[in-house]
């Protein structure tokens, strides 16, 4: 048999030392490519404390305030990151790291980190939410809807008459108890709580004299903020826990969420009954029933909105006071601008661009004490360079705008009470200076900013206008001051006020 060339080729032996170094070849490459060549790395993390297996468990129980990510910032620098169980953390607590998050890669940290704790799946999220994601379409729509329903100029100008209504029933119930210690934390609570009953379905959600039906409200409101911002086991370890729910949280928020419907559904069930005849009220409600709105959609969406909007509105509004009766001195500068500008006969008059002591004000209540002093946890779309550290995809990302407010290279005298420091200052809280940001800033800016910028001064002016205000205990300390929420009630005496302040 005849062999061909090529065969003969092959089995030649000179053919296969030849053949070997071809062969070897991809092998090379391998242990060059991987010891010799030198990749361009992605840079670290963000600098942090290194995690400890075992304690960074028994950590992952405490929550981790605000107070102690500015420290942790102080050793680390403005961009932190930490190790949660499965779960990478990343802090900003400067304007310059609030900027990257919030503004340069807005749209990568546009989306949420929805704690376990919320008692929705994720298409349910996504369908009826604020927790779903900013691009999606329900988000965008939601929010167009609530920018023209509720928070234009036109809205919130058409609430007016509203909002005097129930300030006229405030101030008409404190000066029933003159003289007395009230708790003004409950009587603004439930105030807060009436304007958000009228502007979203038309009725009071309490009534301001009855104490428990206040303190229930109350605590169910409170039962979902506990529930969303706890330490859970859960957010930390999601591939394990999966389901589970290891603290209870998550069935805490599903039974305070169906308790907060039972106050809308009588009124929704009637106002479908005559949907068909006419929406007459033209109020919030019969606005999303008119766009086909079903009950889930609607309950989901006022719970957010109250839950999202109360406590915000009355702790600013308490810690105005707080703070104004700190320091006597702006107490009564603020007494004499209101005096000059304000008719008690008429609560219509309200020409907020003729307070700038009470809007300079509640700026530097927002910035001593932001309600939220670490917004909501936003989550990294996909893996990013920020300041030159690599922020993970997915990572849970917080700005620090406690810390922000009280940054000594930015503010001076940073602890200290002075609202002059807004007189002749352009600086707002409305998302563009990165100094001031307890609404947020860009995609997922506080949607209700417009309106919580004119309620907690119109509530505000007519408190303090009204009567002289003095505090039961005096005992309101430095801690009191420093904590974000108000744990104890407020207790204080008003007295009618007669005459204008000296
Ligand atoms: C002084 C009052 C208020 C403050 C300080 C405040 C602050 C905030 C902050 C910091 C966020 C999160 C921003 C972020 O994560 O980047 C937020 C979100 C939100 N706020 Fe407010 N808020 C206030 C009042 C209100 C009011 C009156 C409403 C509604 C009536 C409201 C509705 C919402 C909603 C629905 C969200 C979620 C938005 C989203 O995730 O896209 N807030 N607010």
């Amino acid at each position: 048999m005849q062999e061909s060339m090529a065969e003969l080729f092959l089995h030649s032996p000179q053919t296969h030392i030849l053949l070997l170094p071809l062969l070897l070849l991809p092998l090379l490459y391998f242990i060059i490519s991987k010891h010799l060549i030198k990749k361009p790395r992605n840079p670290p993390l963000p600098p942090g404390p290194t995690p400890c297996p075992f304690l960074a468990t028994i950590h992952l129980l405490k929550p981790l305030t605000h107070v102690s990510l500015a420290q942790l910032s102080q050793t680390y620098g403005p961009l932190i990151s930490l190790k949660l169980g499965m779960e990478t953390l990343v802090v900003a607590s400067s304007p310059a790291a609030a900027v990257e998050i919030l503004k340069t890669n807005d749209r990568t940290f546009s989306a949420r980190t929805v704690p376990h704790a919320v008692p929705l799946t994720a298409s349910e999220i996504e369908r009826l939410s604020f927790w779903g994601d900013a691009l999606s379409d329900h988000l965008k729509n939601v929010r167009a809807i609530c920018r023209a329903e509720l928070f234009s100029a036109k809205s919130l100008e058409a609430q007016r008459r509203l909002w005097q209504e129930k300030v006229a029933e405030m101030v008409g119930s404190l000066r029933t108890k003159e003289g007395a210690a009230v708790d003004l934390g409950r009587v603004v609570f439930a105030t807060v709580v009436n304007v958000f009953g009228n502007v979203l379905f038309s009725e009071d959600i309490v009534g301001v004299e009855e104490e428990r039906c206040c303190n229930e409200v109350r605590g169910f409101l409170r039962g979902i903020i506990q529930a969303i911002s706890a330490p859970n086991l859960a957010d930390f370890y999601p591939l394990f826990v999966g389901k589970f729910d290891p603290h209870g949280l998550r069935k805490k928020h599903r039974e305070s969420s169906e308790r907060m419907w039972g106050l809308w559904e009588r009124v929704v069930r009637e106002r479908r009954r005559s949907a068909e005849a006419e929406l007459k009220n033209r109020d919030f409600l019969d606005a999303l029933i008119s766009r086909g709105f079903t009950d889930e959609e609607i309950n989901k969406l006022f719970e957010e909105l109250l839950t999202a909007g109360i406590d915000t509105t009355t702790s600013t509004i308490n810690r105005t006071m707080l703070e104004l009766l700190s320091s006597p001195e702006s107490m009564i500068k603020l007494q004499q601008e209101l005096h000059s500008v304000l008719n008690q006969d008429s609560l219509t008059d309200f020409p907020l661009e003729q307070l700038p002591y009470l809007q300079a004000c509640v700026k530097e209540t927002l910035r001593l004490h932001p309600p939220a002093a670490l917004l909501l946890a936003h989550r990294a779309r996909e893996t990013c360079l920020v300041m030159n550290y690599t922020v993970p995809r997915d990572a849970r990302v917080l700005v620090n705008v406690w810390a922000i407010g009280r940054d000594p290279t930015v503010w001076e005298e940073p602890v200290e009470y002075r609202p002059e420091r807004f007189l002749n200052s352009t600086r707002d809280f409305k998302g563009n200076d990165f100094e001031l940001l307890p609404f947020g800033a860009g995609r997922r800016i506080c949607p209700g900013l417009p309106m919580a910028a004119k309620i907690v001064p119109f509530l505000l002016a007519w408190l303090v206008y009204s009567f002289d205000w003095s505090l039961l205990d005096a005992t309101v300390d430095e801690t009191f001051r420093a904590t974000s929420q108000m744990v104890q009630p407020l207790l204080l005496i008003p007295r009618a006020r007669k005459m204008s302040p000296e």
